[in-house]
């Protein structure tokens, strides 16, 4: 009889749902608020497990110069060259057909057989849509010098100016409908931003990584050909290498020094003014100035037989 009420109780709230869920509620809600908050701070851990951050590569990235050869480009007269004539249509079309149906197609749409896949797709010509450079002359003529990155599109720079001149005319002549028409202004404008009327000269350039590699090969060539010639003297017991011996107290710069010098190797005596003039620096001892003009005879004959490359 004791526990009654309380089974009452529980009986009146088992019968109305709506109380037991008022009474359940905020526990419920605890534990909803706990595990979302768990799984916010463990965002980062979950994270770093299932997707690993991408590092980018910057080592990657192009610092050096390009290798670019030595070009010319002629001057050509701007004003014949902006006019659509017979003879640069002629050239446009044998140039398209040469380099540009394989992804731009015979009739210009785009649909070559080589354009399969390709992302994006060869600008279709016969269509307004979509141009980067645009149809005018300035904006193919863009197109082709600069090319586009991440495409198939890749510059033709190395055209001669007449060639874009003419696959520009080809191209709007062919398939462009309603091209834009040019001003000369546009056309000195682009005259401008790469040089047509002058010309340019585009002088060769290396990567400079390759220009020091080239020289420390140099460099590491000449100095094993120098420490060569130096132990080769230091072995020999002829009196010519005993004399050097006694001139030099560094073998490897006296020898680059005789190697790079032509002044010493007339006469004993022109080798004595090369000696004296160098005393007191890069390896020559002042000992230069007590040679007798025997020894100096032997010297000279030494190292114009031993001091040659
Ligand atoms: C290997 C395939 C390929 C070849 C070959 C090729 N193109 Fe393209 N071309 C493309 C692609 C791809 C695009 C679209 C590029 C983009 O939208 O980024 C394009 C776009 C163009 C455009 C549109 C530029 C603009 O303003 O949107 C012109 C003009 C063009 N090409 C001219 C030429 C000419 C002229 C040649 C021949 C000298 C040539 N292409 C050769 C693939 C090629």
């Amino acid at each position: 009889m004791n526990n009654n009420p309380m089974k009452k109780q529980l009986q009146i709230l088992l019968d109305d749902k709506t109380k037991l869920f008022g009474l359940l509620y905020p526990y419920v809600l605890i534990i909803g608020i706990t595990l979302g908050a768990y799984f916010v701070l463990s965002l980062n851990d979950i994270a770093r497990q299932n997707v690993p951050p991408k590092i980018v590569d910057t080592t990657a990235q192009e610092t050096d110069l390009k290798l670019v050869e030595a070009k010319s480009v002629p001057a050509v007269d701007i004003k014949t060259v902006s006019q659509p004539s017979q003879e640069l249509l002629k050239l446009g079309k044998e140039t398209f057909q040469k380099l540009c149906v394989s992804c731009h197609g015979e009739n210009g749409a785009g649909i070559g057989p080589a354009s399969t896949g390709l992302n994006p797709a060869p600008r279709n010509f016969t269509s307004g849509d979509n141009w980067k450079n645009g149809s005018s002359i300035t904006g193919i003529f863009t197109t082709l010098q600069e090319g586009f990155a991440n495409s198939a599109m890749v510059a033709y720079d190395y055209l001669t100016t007449n060639e874009k001149f003419a696959l520009a005319h080809y191209i709007r002549n062919e398939f462009v409908k309603n091209a834009p028409v040019e001003t000369d202004d546009d056309i000195a404008a682009l005259d401008q931003t790469y040089n047509l009327s002058a010309g340019t000269e585009t002088p060769a350039q290396i990567p400079v990584a390759a220009a020091m590699n080239m020289m420390d090969k140099e460099h590491s060539n000449e100095a094993s050909i120098y420490t060569k010639l130096k132990q080769k003297i230091k072995n020999e017991t002829v009196e010519g290498a005993i004399l050097f011996d006694r001139v030099t107290n560094n073998y490897v710069s006296v020898i680059s020094l005789l190697v790079k010098s032509n002044s010493w190797r007339s006469s004993p005596s022109s080798l004595n003014s090369f000696l004296q003039n160098n005393v007191g620096r890069l390896g020559f001892k002042r000992t230069v100035f007590s040679l007798s003009v025997q020894e100096l005879d032997t010297l000279y004959n030494y190292l114009k037989n031993n001091i040659v490359l």
